[in-house]
């Protein structure tokens, strides 16, 4: 009998021991938020430089309803067109949409799920992408999904974007996809010259602020709208899973565009609707993040200083201009054993490596919080000096 199922699960476990062999197995790892900063791993307390919780709300944020005889139910029912739209969801989207200055706003129940759904529901067969090399996996899976013609550029090459654009046909569909912060390099789209293109060839434009919302603009309305892009921006996705300390997916648009998504976007249409109760937790800490300003400030001063010490210590930290910091390192033992020698020092920060970033630039992408102190950062680049001076890294 076990020798059946061995053999069945001979081609899986055949893929993993490849996996290995290359360095490139992954696991999971039972890993605690805490308050301010920090994480628990494997029972160890660490300095957290490797979670999406910038603001510091997922870790300070538990569901408490006011006024307590308030319930909100934990389960939608069904998706959102049959009977899961509890009328919180469009309370939050009217909220959101005069938030972003746009006409309307969808919620999705993921960042996933949003480009999964968005992408395909704007373009098909015979239709045209053009997505920046880094942009993120659901940007690259909801192309796919689409069947439309997937044209990459090199990351913020406007030229190559050019001439691909002069290169579709006049009169084809065209959508331009970008992350605004990219996910593993910390870089900025440049927005502005990507509404110029997509303006001069006829092009709508979609941006992924899964990293910059809550982060840019005076009340984290996102950084197109920090830029004044906001009318000029057709599709402005976004999430709630990473600054806003919670879950799920908005975008926001046009009223048109937002009818045309609630009747094309599958993953809308056929995907049980996110439980109120949790839009309930995303509207309070969206409306936390607003009144709290001192965690965007924070946020921002902190990145700077880390990234700078770093840097004149001699580190390679790519184009980073962001709270996301990759420390770049190539080979994939490296960064695993660079990032094994941090988390024995109580530093958690993950080894980037490929397919999640192209092959030969395996990294430590870290993340930066509002609420780590100075001390605790300071501490922590000296020992990511230390041990990267003992492994010739600098
Ligand atoms: C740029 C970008 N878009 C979308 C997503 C997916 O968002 P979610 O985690 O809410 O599904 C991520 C998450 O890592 C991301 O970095």
């Amino acid at each position: 009998m076990c020798a059946v199922k061995a053999a069945k699960w001979d081609w899986m476990q055949a893929e993993l021991d490849r996996l290995q062999e290359e360095h490139l197995v992954r696991q999971l790892v039972a890993t605690k938020l805490q308050v301010g900063g920090w994480l628990e791993r494997d029972g160890r307390r660490m300095l957290n430089l490797a979670s999406n919780d910038y603001l510091g709300l997922a870790s300070e944020s538990g569901i408490r309803i006011e006024p307590s005889d308030v319930q909100y139910p934990c389960g939608a029912g069904a998706s959102r067109l049959v009977a899961g739209n509890d009328p919180i969801y469009t309370q939050l989207e009217q909220e959101f949409a005069a938030f972003k200055g746009t006409e309307c706003c969808l919620l999705f129940s993921s960042g996933y799920m949003a480009n999964l759904g968005i992408i395909p529901a704007l373009v098909g067969r015979h239709d045209y992408v053009f997505s920046d090399r880094l942009n993120h996996a659901s940007i690259v899976d909801g192309i796919q999904l689409s069947r439309a013609e997937h044209v990459r550029y090199r990351h913020r090459d406007l030229n190559q974007l050019e001439h691909q654009l002069k290169k579709a046909p006049a009169n084809s569909r065209k959508l331009i996809v970008t992350d605004t912060i990219f996910s593993m390099d910390g870089t900025i789209a440049p927005l502005q010259d990507l509404v110029t293109l997509k303006d001069r060839y006829g092009a709508m434009l979609m941006v992924d602020e899964a990293h910059s919302g809550g982060v840019y603009g005076s009340e984290g309305q996102g950084i197109v709208h920090a830029m004044g892009l906001q009318d000029q921006v057709e599709v402005q996705m976004g999430t709630f899973s990473k600054a806003y300390g919670a879950v799920g997916a908005y975008v926001a648009g046009d009223a048109v565009l937002i009818q045309y998504l609630i009747n094309r976007a599958r993953t809308l249409i056929y995907n049980t609707a996110l439980p109120p109760i949790l839009i309930y937790a995303i509207r309070e800490n969206w409306l936390r993040s607003q009144r709290e300003a001192w965690r965007r400030q924070a946020l921002q001063s902190r990145a700077q200083q880390f990234r700078s010490v770093l840097q004149a210590a001699g580190f390679d930290m790519g184009d980073s201009e962001s709270q996301i910091v990759p420390l770049m390192i190539g080979d994939n033992v490296q960064a695993i054993v660079y990032s094994r020698a941090l988390q024995a020092e109580g530093i958690a920060a993950v080894a980037i490596r490929p397919p999640t970033v192209p092959q030969g630039s395996a990294r430590i992408r870290f993340t930066i919080m509002a609420t780590h102190q100075e001390h605790e950062l300071n501490w922590a680049a000296q020992r990511m000096i230390a041990i990267g001076q003992q492994m010739r890294l600098i």
